[in-house]
């Protein structure tokens, strides 16, 4: 069982084309000392490679293949096609985007292309077969790395034109559009395809609710979940277009893109069909759970069910966020660790050496202002590296087995948030995160999955805020309880098919009959209003945002609400469904309320967590052929005792067995190696 590369890929992103010669072979120097392996090159360099619509020049990124070939490095080489030379959105300004305001662009920012510009799609075509014609072959190109975190909408003629082409292939006829989006309401019935206009603030789309909100409000969210839909298969069909460039060229080549974690943009399930392997850039900020990243990773991991590559974290501080606070010393290694707990199989940095100018230059890299190997940063990136080239090749491949998991999907986070009502503060990724946490504070092992699964490699599943059920997800959520399996469902599931129109005949619709309740009205709460939820042995716990007001039907009830006019009606629910069980959480509980159900939950699944012993410090676990990895790290405020069960074991980190009541400090890391 090996991953997609020989080594552990340790490097990042490198820009020597910002930089006189003379600092490259200072450069090479410095990240030998670092054992520095891989770079990313060429993800900003369009216009220099193309100055001009007749003109290519790749004679500076030969010289840079060539010098990190000469090093042996891995090189990862991206595509340049996501920032735009200022040339051609000059001569055809189509090549640019319009915004949610109506505004179109012009030349600036880099993410900026139309994803259905002809303009745009014949000159990234005409570039890719140039860079994959020049340096395919090459073997030290071991991954292709295509545009950068492709993301963002335009709201064009063009888009507006191709997305009319897109609904005529999803629904056929125009009949079925008013039905699909209930155009009767406001009298919006469309009677040709040219009168179906996008969702932005010119259209149906409505002004953010304040500054700064993450929802955008819309007329119809069916709309605006279909622009979502068509959005993020126009930018995929961009992505493809490179792929299969790269691929005529090197039918071998491992190719990917840089995602973005829960970002909403894009559904990512979707797009890891097309990747040879999930690359992520993580950037947390200085308050971002630990519980978050992990999740973070997961579903990065999850999108294929296979070890990705984190192709950028900062080696110590961001510049992008509010507050860019500095890794404290042994952050990024232990955040490294995490990431290869999680099932990492690479580390990579943004950047190698820091920008002088620009937006960028107080973004941390391995290589500081300074300009030399005398920087706390250097020596713990020096430090990660010996560690990594000791590690070899062990863990690479090695997979997170899982008994847990998590429902994650884009219609749902689109859907979910363009609801208008009942609460604004109900976020999807938060929602998902809080579940999560239980897990994860418990070191049980989860996966995060798409709605369309093999559920029955769970013994558990859980789907909070299942808002939108698309075509077969009850049946398969019925099998999956039939055969023995534990669900968790919540509040607002069960409410609209795939068009956001609701199921009608009570809430929560195609799983009512599974788990035994009918919702009969949603309360919302504000967020300085409260309820209490009694469970039967008496213990309390807040609620918040919503409170389902439900009917037992065939449910037995679990905990009931304190207050307001339905105290005494239940607030969770069980149900025995077939061989399995089901549970129903009708209100936003705190973190206690919602472990206490979680906890029911896994001991009737029997779901364990990776070692038996209870403990504040993360542990994972990465199966090999040849026995196991425990990822032990400690992320709290103070010292704590490795589990004792994990030692006898060697540390894979520094060859040394690791004794009964050894303690460790924050930030502090084991790898335990147990053979079979
Ligand atoms: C993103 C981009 C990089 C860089 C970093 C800075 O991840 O891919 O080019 O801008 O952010 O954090
Ligand atoms: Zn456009």
């Amino acid at each position: 069982m090996k991953g997609k590369f020989k080594r552990i890929l340790y490097g990042g992103d490198y820009n020597p084309n910002q930089w006189p010669k003379e600092v490259w072979d200072e450069d090479m120097r410095i990240f030998r000392d670092a054992r520095i392996n891989s770079a990313t090159i060429n993800v900003f360099s369009w216009a220099k490679i193309q100055p001009s619509e007749e003109e290519y020049n790749f004679s500076e990124l030969d010289e840079i293949v060539d010098m990190l070939s000469r090093e042996n490095y891995d090189i990862v080489l991206a595509t340049s096609t996501a920032a735009l030379p200022a040339w051609m959105v000059k001569k055809y300004p189509e090549v640019a985007r319009t915004d949610y305001e109506g505004r179109h662009h012009k030349f600036g920012q880099r993410h900026n292309a139309c994803p259905n510009s002809p303009v745009y799609q014949k000159y990234a075509r005409a570039l890719v077969n140039r860079l994959a014609e020049r340096y395919g072959k090459n073997e030290h190109v071991t991954c292709w790395h295509v545009n950068n975190e492709y993301g963002g909408e335009c709201y064009c003629e063009n888009c507006e034109k191709a997305f009319r082409v897109w609904m005529k292939k999803k629904y056929k006829t125009i009949e079925a559009v008013n039905q699909a989006w209930n155009l009767e309401f406001w009298g919006h019935t469309v009677y040709d395809w040219d009168e179906i206009v996008l969702p932005n603030v010119l259209g149906d789309g409505m002004e953010k609710k304040s500054v700064g909100a993450a929802r955008i409000d819309t007329a119809f969210a069916g709309l605006s979940v279909d622009y979502c839909r068509f959005n993020s298969d126009s930018i995929l069909e961009n992505y493809k277009m490179e792929r299969d460039i790269i691929r005529s060229y090197a039918p071998d080549a491992v190719i990917t893109t840089n995602l973005m974690g829960t970002y909403k943009g894009l559904d990512y399930f979707k797009w890891a069909k097309e990747m040879d392997v999930v690359s992520w850039d993580n950037y947390p900020s200085y308050d971002t759970p630990w519980s978050f990243i992990a999740m973070s990773h997961d579903l990065m991991r999850g999108l294929k069910d296979e070890p990705f590559m984190l192709m950028e974290q900062t080696p110590s501080q961001q510049n992008w966020q509010m507050y860019n606070s500095l890794k404290k010393p042994g952050q990024m290694r232990a955040q490294s660790y995490q990431t290869m707990a999680h099932g990492a199989d690479t580390i990579q940095f943004f950047q190698l050496r820091r920008s002088v100018g620009g937006c960028e230059k107080f973004h941390g890299a391995v290589i500081g202002h300074v300009g030399t190997e005398n920087t706390r940063v250097f020596r713990e990136v020096k430090q990660l590296g010996e560690e990594l080239e000791r590690l070899g090749d062990t863990t690479l491949g090695s997979v997170n087995e899982t008994e847990v998991g998590i429902v994650f999907d884009w219609d749902n986070y689109w859907a979910l948030e363009y609801t208008s009502g009942p609460n604004v503060d109900l976020m999807y990724v938060d929602q998902i995160h809080q579940y999560y946490k239980y897990f994860y504070d418990k070191n049980i092992g989860v996966s995060m999955i798409p709605f369309d699964a093999d559920f029955s490699r769970y013994k558990m599943i859980v789907a909070p805020v299942l808002y939108m059920v698309k075509e077969g997800m009850k049946e398969a959520l019925e099998n999956f309880v039939k055969n023995g399996g534990v669900l968790v469902t919540t509040y607002m599931s069960g409410i609209v098919g795939e068009s956001d129109n609701v199921y009608l005949g009570g809430y929560p619709g195609p799983l009512k009959e599974m788990v035994g309740v009918w919702v009969e009205e949603i309360d919302a709460l504000a967020p300085e209003q409260f309820n209490d939820v009694v469970f039967d042995d008496g213990s309390e716990v807040k609620s918040r945002i919503v409170c389902d007001l439900m009917h037992l039907e065939g449910a037995e009830c679990v905990a009931k609400y304190r207050s307001d006019f339905y105290a005494g009606t239940p607030a969770v629910t069980k149900n025995c469904f077939g061989s399995g069980i089901t549970y129903y959480i009708g209100t936003d509980m705190d973190e206690a309320g919602i472990a206490k159900v979680l906890e029911m939950a896994a001991a009737d699944a029997q779901v364990k967590p990776v070692i038996s012993e209870e403990t504040e410090l993360e542990v994972t676990c990465r199966k090999a052929d040849y026995g196991k990895f425990y990822f032990v790290m400690n992320f709290k405020d103070k010292e704590i005792e490795i589990p004792s069960c994990l030692a006898g074991n060697k540390d894979a980190l520094t060859g040394e067995t690791v004794e009964t009541g050894e303690t460790l400090k924050k930030y502090d890391v084991r790898i335990v190696r147990v053979e079979k």
